[in-house]
């Protein structure tokens, strides 16, 4: 049995394909011997009526004259026939008249009523097969006797074996041909099934992505099946992995050894996640206000690795390595920085330009006119490639799993693809994607498609968004969608398009050295100035166009308007961390900004009381946290956002269960914390009620709502979000390994 399997796969569907034939071919031979033995059979009777009506009339004249001799002379003549062996002639009683020598003793004349009809019949002999007929002979109208002609028959069984022989050798040739026929369209097909698996067990479904084409219409049920059963264990694996895990550093570290073989991280994101700036001489670390390092960093620091970024700081490259690397966290490292240097030339175009003058405002619909130039984009593509080296030259195999982050860089999958083909590319998309019509209006929209679909997985916050995606791709690129699995297939590559719903840590660094709620609180009103029992809002954002900052202001207006008992006891605290203050735009929303909060406080002003508190500067995110525990309400009114973390750092910051959560329905958010008072911030008046209902809320549904969002901030936090993406990577991987041992075992 071994050794029958050793055989090659060929040999082994031949062999028993052979046997049957052949066992076939054997079978059919008795078969065949019959019927032509039939046939022969009728053919010397046919022939022999035809020998004996020709020696009828002059045997007939011989008998009359009783001429022996020439009757003798005339059956000798007839025998001459190779085939006729004998003639005789019995007369009407059955007796034996005239036969030639060769006349077997053992046949019998024919008599009574047998003689007086034609009759045939087959004989053995000692020396073979004979053909027996009897002629009735007609003499002056009566019957005088019988004519017995007997053929040889042994050139019948020198022909049957002729042509079992040939049958055997036909079966035989037919058996070599169906088999060769047979296995070279089973190769095909095998070929064409294997890469059907192939593709499948790399997530392309059906699909071949070179040849575009699915495989052969009977084997479609089969690829189909075994698609659906994979889908099926692997939305099951899914669904324990979520059922059975708890999410936390330690798990997430765990995945990494476990699934990924302890592989390190190579994070790409354009802002670092420390920043080292010179000031009065004094090197100082501070932390970005970024929804991305609040979310990456707790990351990092669980599965350690490298983070490549911009160096950004005044001090960066002064505190270094020979190789532009820092060990961070500063206080406690637990992962590398490199940091990558750009010329302020090269920011403009690449970040300020491009990135956020281009990207940022294409993708959020907040209606501001995208600005694209290409002199923005030759420094896009430039620092995507530097970024792109950078990784290749951190990775210390040939597939790391490189995490990169949001629109900063749109080429970069695709550069380090080309680079490293078995990498693992995770891109996370931080910001919204639009629809296809407003992304079509971006000049270089094919090169970012292209460039995105050079990543393993592309994730977006909603299924939403990924939706946009996947009909952008359609509209502009030739690639191959499959809805089913949510995966685009192009050039041989596959994405793998999912949404992954940014978190938070959980719980957050500060859970065990924060103050009190109380003492925040008390802090916070001693610091402007307040009564005790004052009521405070809260805004945290960077100051952008996206953030809804102006509506809020104006949703805070409205309801000093319609409650006026609430000047006096209620102030709203923006801080806005300045962000980009290079640009044009971001000029003008920082006047906005600035105006709208100095005409609310006039129209409100009441001694030194002041409604806005407006605070555009910097925090570190520990003092971030001490406002959310002093809040009573916290405002969250993007125009359109990705997420929006500040939405569950506030959730994150209440562990007294109190406090109200207003939020925008243009977040993405908005699709988890459902206890949060969502608002349209357009409409303004519903704001202004979301808010003042926030304000007045009674303690026990504050805190149902704010327990049920905790509940899934602490369950849905970053190191799910991470760990999901990990887990879909590390499921592509071993599959790809699968199908790469199906190929060389093929
Ligand atoms: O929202 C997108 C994003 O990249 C966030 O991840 C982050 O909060 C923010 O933009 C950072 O902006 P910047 O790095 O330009 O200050």
């Amino acid at each position: 049995m071994k050794s029958l399997r050793s055989l090659p796969l060929s040999i082994r569907f031949v062999i028993p394909l052979a046997a049957a034939l052949i066992l076939l071919a054997y079978a059919l031979v008795p078969l065949v011997e019959r019927l032509t033995l039939r046939w022969f059979v009728r053919d010397l009777d046919m022939s022999s009526q035809m020998i004996a009506s020709t020696l009828q009339e002059p045997l007939v004249e011989l008998l009359e004259r009783g001429d022996r001799a020439r009757t003798n002379a005339l059956f000798r003549r007839a025998t001459k026939d190779e085939r006729l062996f004998a003639i005789g002639y019995c007369d009407a009683g059955g007796k034996l008249l005239y036969r030639t020598p060769t006349f077997p003793e053992s046949l019998k004349c024919p008599h009574g009523d047998a003689a007086k009809k034609h009759s045939y019949a087959v004989h053995q002999l000692p020396q073979g097969g004979v053909h027996v007929s009897s002629h009735p002979i007609d003499q002056e109208g009566t019957k005088a006797g019988s004519l017995v002609l007997v053929h040889d028959m042994s050139f019948i069984e020198r022909r049957s074996a002729d042509t079992r022989n040939y049958v055997i050798i036909l079966f035989v040739v037919l058996g070599v041909v169906i088999s060769l026929i047979t296995v070279f369209v089973a190769h095909l097909s095998w070929r064409g099934w294997m890469e059907g698996m192939r593709a499948m067990l790399r997530g392309e479904g059906i699909v071949k992505p070179f040849i575009q084409q699915a495989p052969s219409s009977e084997l479609q049920p089969l690829v189909g099946d075994l698609r659906t059963l994979l889908q099926t264990l692997d939305a099951e694996r899914r669904f324990a992995d979520d059922v059975t895990i708890t999410w936390n550093p330690d798990s997430l570290r765990r995945l990494l050894q476990k699934e990924l073989a302890g592989e390190r991280i190579i994070v790409v994101s354009n802002r670092e996640p420390y920043i080292h700036t010179r000031k009065e001489g004094r090197i100082e670390v501070t932390r970005p206000a970024s929804g991305l390092v609040t979310a990456i960093e707790p990351v990092m620091r669980a599965c350690s690795g490298t983070w490549i970024a911009h160096g950004g700081g005044s001090a960066d490259r002064d505190i270094v390595d020979g190789r532009d690397r820092i060990a961070i966290p500063p206080e406690h490292p637990e992962y590398t920085l490199r940091r990558i240097w750009l010329t302020q030339e090269e920011e403009a175009g690449y970040y300020y330009g491009f990135a956020n003058e281009g990207l940022w405002p294409l993708c959020h619909i907040a209606h501001v006119r995208p600005i694209f130039r290409s002199s923005d984009w030759q420094h896009y593509v430039a620092i995507n490639q530097r970024f792109a080296d950078a990784v290749v030259k951190e990775a210390d195999s040939d597939n790391p799993v490189v995490l990169a982050q949001d629109y900063h860089f749109a080429l970069l999958p695709e550069m380090v693809r080309r680079a490293l083909p078995k990498a693992t590319i995770i891109t996370f998309w931080h910001i919204p994607w639009p629809n296809p019509e407003s992304f079509g209006i971006c000049p270089w929209r094919e090169e970012l498609l292209n460039g995105m679909l050079g990543s393993t997985i592309l994730g977006f916050h909603t299924p939403f968004h990924c939706t946009n995606f996947i009909e952008t791709v359609d509209r502009y690129l030739e690639a191959r969608i499959e809805h089913e699995s949510s995966t685009i297939s192009r050039s041989g590559k596959l994405t793998l398009v999912e949404n992954y719903p940014i978190s938070i840590q959980w719980p957050t660094p500060w859970q065990d050295t924060q103050p009190s709620v109380d003492e925040c609180r008390r802090k916070v009103i001693q610091s402007l100035g307040l009564a005790p029992d004052h009521l405070i809002g809260l805004g945290v954002d960077r100051q952008d166009y996206t953030k809804g900052i102006l509506e809020r202001f104006r949703a805070v207006e409205n309801m000093l308007e319609t409650h006026p008992e609430m000047i006096g006891r209620f102030t709203f605290i923006q801080i806005a961390a300045p962000t980009r203050s290079s640009l044009d735009d971001y000029q003008a929303f920082d006047v906005q900004v600035r105006n709208l909060a100095a005409h609310i406080n006039q129209r409100f002003v009441k001694g030194a009381y002041q409604p806005i508190c407006l605070k555009s500067e910097h925090h570190e995110p520990e003092e971030v946290n001490r406002y959310y525990r002093a809040a009573d309400v916290c405002m969250v009114t993007s125009l359109h956002d990705g997420m929006n973390l500040v939405a569950k750092e506030f959730v994150a910051a209440r562990d007294d269960e109190r406090g109200v959560l207003v939020l925008s329905q243009f977040t993405g958010a908005a699709h988890e914390l459902y206890e949060a008072l969502i608002v349209n911030p357009y409409h303004i008046e519903q704001t202004a009620d979301a808010l003042y209902r926030g304000l007045t809320m009674p303690d026990i549904e504050q805190q149902d709502r704010m327990r049920s969002m905790r509940a899934l901030v602490r369950d849905y936090n970053v190191f799910r979000w991470a760990g999901r993406m990990l887990l879909d990577a590390a499921r592509i991987r071993q599959r790809e390994r699968l199908a790469a041992r199906i190929g060389s075992a093929e």
